[in-house]
């Protein structure tokens, strides 16, 4: 991050009265904020009838949060299209899966394809930025709100025919890679391609469904036309402020964590100049820390830059029931979104609402306008980041290790789930999960980014292949690196028909193995592994069991039960300089945990014995080494840091053990030398 991080926060003017908008702005200022996000949903009181704007509320509010030092972000309105709109246009609702109109009475009521939400949005986001494009009082734009949806209306049916035609040029070769001769469902024109039926799509916990799933080149297109259909949504918008606005103003928009399913995050992220998300971790408290630290790491990993939460949780939140952080959880929990590379943090919201759907997402004030805890709490977290808060700048989250995750794997397992143990995201957040309970530090990147100078890449289930991945991994194994694969790799091409080609297809080469059978059995179902030749490993693998014929690599755990008993269930192939794991069954979290204890020792990784509620975070500035430690628990908790000589910033370490209160923190700087030596901290027991 460039400077200490800053802190924000939501307002919707437009929601109180005009007395007391300077009372708001002093109150934001006095608390330590610096930024203020505003307008995102005000549509219809910055354009009240159509071409009739009012922007001089805008104007004086952004005066006023300014006059206050905050440095403003401009929402472009178009998740809120007005009544006036929708009922000039009411073909701008969209047609769900299934069948029903998203009408009017909500948000996101609008299909991105539609002629004439175009151009009602690029009306008002050129006048927004004719009015503000070289105002210095805004210092970013955010467009739309959490883009999302897909649409199933007769307009888009027609965009996604055009799609495909653009991509396939001719119907011949789009009817020979869906292979369209299954069923007779052979095209002659584009105009005869339907679309997915949207009430068929099945849920990835069932079995026994889909007599009538469409076919999977056509399920996977669709999804990828549905997320091109926002982000060219999103694009259109980008461009009208690129041209209109000064290029200080930075464009980003907010997106909703690693997952959210319906929009390649890869191709949003390239279109924007910041990645933002939204941060809501007590919505889901099943993976108390890894949810929040998963999402950060992915969306820090779209541009492989510094992001910002432009909505972290200030309060208790929810729709209809209600849920509270703990107390001690704002300031944790903001302090986690920082250690992964936030350099602005602004929270939902400032006040909570006194009307509409949202009057259960407390925010930093009382709808009554009081000041309580949230205030104090919010007030004491940006005085500590104003004393401790320079010590991250300039630094950087640090990851030894690339975690791999593809959309379009993700898109084809949406259409074939094919076992619930093989639930991609699940898979990902196993991975992630065991490797931050070994204190590594992680990116979480495409399959096309960079892996130069990775001492391991982690790349499970990578269903969908094609030769140029493939390439990419083999070249990084080739040159030292430490690849690890996970069942269902390569079953799938670009097009989601099967390659006629030994699985994993375009890897059996560098993973040494041929897969030449495989169970599908009840999630429940477990077999158990054992290592091989000093290779201390004992686990289980559940539901899915792959059998493997090695064609270079040796098994570093065999099955000792199960289907498969006798066959390798762990591999490892040297590749140039390099080797490659394939895991021949999914492995639960005991199992992944002790198999990237015994990986990390075989490579030199400094593994960090930390308690499992406890989140390491390292991260990295110039010569130093900084460590973030998050007690996630409601114990006092322990973590020793082995020798090295720490100093602590926030908490105490004295002689290389760290007391953590609970919900405590300890943010700690070390000699960068210590990482360089590689120093295992950690013992190497599996
Ligand atoms: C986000 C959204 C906000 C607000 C918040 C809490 O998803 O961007 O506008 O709705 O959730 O409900
Ligand atoms: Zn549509």
């Amino acid at each position: 991050m460039s400077g200490a991080p800053r802190l924000g926060v939501a307002y919707y003017p437009e929601q109180w009265p005009r007395d007391r908008w300077e009372l708001d702005a002093g109150l934001m200022a006095d608390a330590g904020l610096s930024v203020v996000r505003i307008a995102e949903f005000a549509w219809s009181r910055l354009e009240p009838r159509e071409g009739i704007f009012e922007l001089a509320w805008l104007d004086e509010v952004i005066g006023i949060l300014s006059s206050a030092g905050l440095d403003v972000i401009l929402g472009t309105p178009t998740a809120a299209p007005p009544a006036w709109l929708i009922e000039q246009h009411p073909e701008i609702l969209p047609l769900r899966g299934d069948g029903r109109l998203h009408h009017f009475g909500h948000r996101r009521h609008y299909c991105p394809n539609q002629l004439a939400m175009r151009a009602a949005s690029e009306r008002i986001v050129r006048a927004l930025a004719e009015r503000f494009g070289s105002d210095e009082r805004v210092s970013a734009w955010q467009i739309d709100n959490e883009l999302g949806g897909r649409c199933y209306c007769d307009t888009c049916h027609a965009a996604f025919q055009r799609w495909l035609a653009e991509r396939y040029e001719n119907v011949a070769t789009l009817n020979e890679v869906w292979g369209t001769a299954f069923w007779s469902q052979e095209y002659s024109a584009w105009s005869q391609i339907p679309l997915p039926d949207g009430a068929a799509v099945p849920m990835p916990s069932a079995f026994g469904f889909g007599r009538n799933a469409p076919n999977p080149g056509l399920a996977l297109d669709f999804r990828r036309f549905s997320s091109d259909s926002l982000i060219d949504f999103l694009k259109r918008q980008v461009t009208i402020l690129r041209v209109a606005c000064d290029p200080r103003q930075r464009i980003t928009h907010n997106l909703m964590g690693f997952r959210f399913p319906e929009i390649d995050y890869h191709d949003l992220g390239a279109e924007i100049d910041i990645v933002s998300w939204d941060n809501y971790p007590v919505l889901d408290t099943t993976r108390r820390w890894t949810n929040p630290a998963l999402a950060a790491d992915a969306m820090r990993g779209l541009k492989q830059a510094p992001v910002w939460v432009l909505e972290q949780q200030a309060g208790p939140l929810g729709w209809e029931l209600v849920r509270s952080p703990r107390i001690g959880e704002f300031r944790l929990l903001s302090w986690q979104a920082i250690a992964h590379g936030a350099e602005l943090v602004c929270y939902f919201r400032w006040r909570t609402a006194r009307f509409g759907t949202e009057q259960h997402w407390h925010g930093i004030l009382e709808a009554n306008g009081r000041v309580g805890r949230p205030y104090d709490e919010l007030r004491a977290l940006a005085a500590e980041l104003d004393s401790v808060g320079g010590v991250l700048s300039g630094a950087r989250p640090h990851a030894d290790v690339a975690l791999l995750h593809d959309y379009d794997a993700r898109f084809a397992f949406q259409a074939q789930p094919t076992n619930p143990v093989l639930g991609y995201e699940d898979t990902v957040h196993a991975h992630y999960e065991a490797l931050r309970r070994l204190g590594l530090g992680v990116d979480v990147l495409s399959t096309r980014a960079d892996l130069t100078g990775y001492r391991a890449v982690i790349a499970p289930s990578l269903y969908v292949m094609d030769e140029s991945t493939a390439a990419s991994l083999m070249a990084y194994v080739h040159s030292g690196g430490l690849l690890v694969l996970a069942p269902r790799t390569g079953v799938k091409d670009r097009c989601n028909a099967v390659p006629e080609r030994p699985l994993p297809a375009w890897l059996d080469e560098l993973a040494g193995l041929e897969v030449i059978d495989y169970m599908s059995l009840a999630p429940e179902d477990a077999a158990r592994i054992a290592g091989e030749n000093g290779f201390a490993l004992d686990g289980e693998l559940r539901g899915w069991y792959e059998q493997v014929n090695p064609t270079g690599a040796t098994a570093l755990a065999t099955y000792t039960t199960g289907p498969f008993a006798g066959t390798p269930g762990i591999t490892e192939n040297s590749f140039g300089d390099g080797k490659a794991v394939y895991i021949a069954g999914v492995a639960d979290a005991a199992t992944l945990g002790s198999l990237y204890r015994v990986l990390s020792a075989r490579v030199g990784l400094p593994v960090l014995d930390v308690p499992n509620d406890v989140e390491a975070v390292p991260l990295v500035r110039d010569d130093q080494d900084l460590l973030a430690l998050l007690n996630h628990s409601d114990e006092e908790r322990v973590v020793e840091l082995g020798p090295g000589d720490w100093r602590a910033h926030l908490g105490a370490a004295i002689d290389g053990r760290v007391v953590l209160e609970p919900l405590g923190i300890a943010l700690l700087e070390g000699e960068r030398s210590r990482r360089a030596s590689g120093q295992v901290v950690a013992d190497t027991k599996a």
